[in-house]
């Protein structure tokens, strides 16, 4: 688990991200004294259709001023949105010390720095006690994660007796093979897709009540669609998820958008309550 810890880490690397960001905020004449977080939001909610999505899967609870945990938070975007228009009190914890380092300077620097907290840790391996969050949230995580049972049994175990599970997840719909890169891993050997009713069986197993399942793979599709026109017209953006993704950003997102059409790969975001 540690080499292929290390490797996914490496996939994720960047190095001098945060400087980077403010490198690229000081190129748009942005003062770091008036830094707002749609200055950053293009590129800190590293998954599909960013913090409009993010936005959809809150309102699917009553969230205000719960304890949040989300687990593999990037750069901690959602988190800041969660306590900034939420009220909530947010953790985020993530592999990658890169991202905790970005995420937690992210925060300080947008004026959310007491209502976040970022830790590096390993999702299969949660170093929290039990039930001790409202909230437990995810997206576009467990598809580098082999071992889907220990990181759901983790994610149960650290939530509260109804308590709720909040997931925006990219899928595999068959057995087909995928082409590589992906955002989420360079070759074959760093990804580990799993199907809708896997999760929902793994799920339901440790007593989690579902609760509900929004297919948002024609959303993603829209998203993507609008967003390779933009790059053939535009190029690049100064803070778009390039940043995260450098040189391999087309390839990757050609890829997960060709998949997508194709039906081989599925977006599902949804709502489980622990019993
Ligand atoms: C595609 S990014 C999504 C980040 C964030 N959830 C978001 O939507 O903005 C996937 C994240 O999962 C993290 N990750 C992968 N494996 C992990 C693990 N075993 N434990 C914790 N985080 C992990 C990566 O470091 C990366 O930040």
């Amino acid at each position: 688990m540690g080499d292929l810890n290390q490797s996914i880490e490496n996939h994720y690397l960047k190095e001098g991200l945060y400087e980077d960001i403010i490198h690229r905020l000081k190129e748009q004449n942005i003062a770091l004294d008036t830094v707002k977080r749609s200055d950053i939001a293009g590129v800190d909610e590293f998954h599909v259709r960013g913090a409009a999505v993010s936005r959809e899967l809150a309102n699917g609870i009553d969230l205000q001023g719960a304890s949040v945990l989300d687990v593999g938070c990037g750069l901690g975007g959602p988190c800041r949105m969660l306590a900034d228009e939420y009220g909530c009190q947010v953790t985020g914890i993530d592999l990658s010390h890169e991202y905790i380092r970005t995420a937690s300077n992210l925060s300080k620097l947008v004026q959310l720095g007491d209502k976040t907290t970022f830790t590096q840790g390993d999702a299969t391996a949660l170093p929290f006690e039990d039930n001790a969050f409202d909230v437990v949230w995810t997206q576009h995580v467990q598809m580098n994660i082999p071992d889907k049972k220990k990181l759901y049994s983790e994610m149960h175990r650290v939530l509260k007796t109804g308590g709720h599970f909040l997931f925006y997840d990219i899928l595999k719909k068959g057995d087909e093979e995928i082409s590589y890169p992906m955002p989420w891993a360079s070759t074959v050997y760093l990804s580990f897709l799993f199907k809708a009713e896997e999760m929902d069986h793994l799920l339901q197993d440790l007593g989690m009540i579902h609760k509900q399942t929004i297919d948002q793979t024609q959303a993603g599709i829209g998203f993507f669609d609008i967003l390779v026109a933009r790059l053939k017209e535009f190029g690049p953006p100064k803070m778009g998820l390039n940043v995260l993704m450098g040189e391999t950003t087309k390839p990757k997102l050609m890829n997960l958008l060709r998949h997508l059409k194709e039906g081989k790969l599925e977006l599902k975001s949804g709502v489980y309550k622990k019993s």
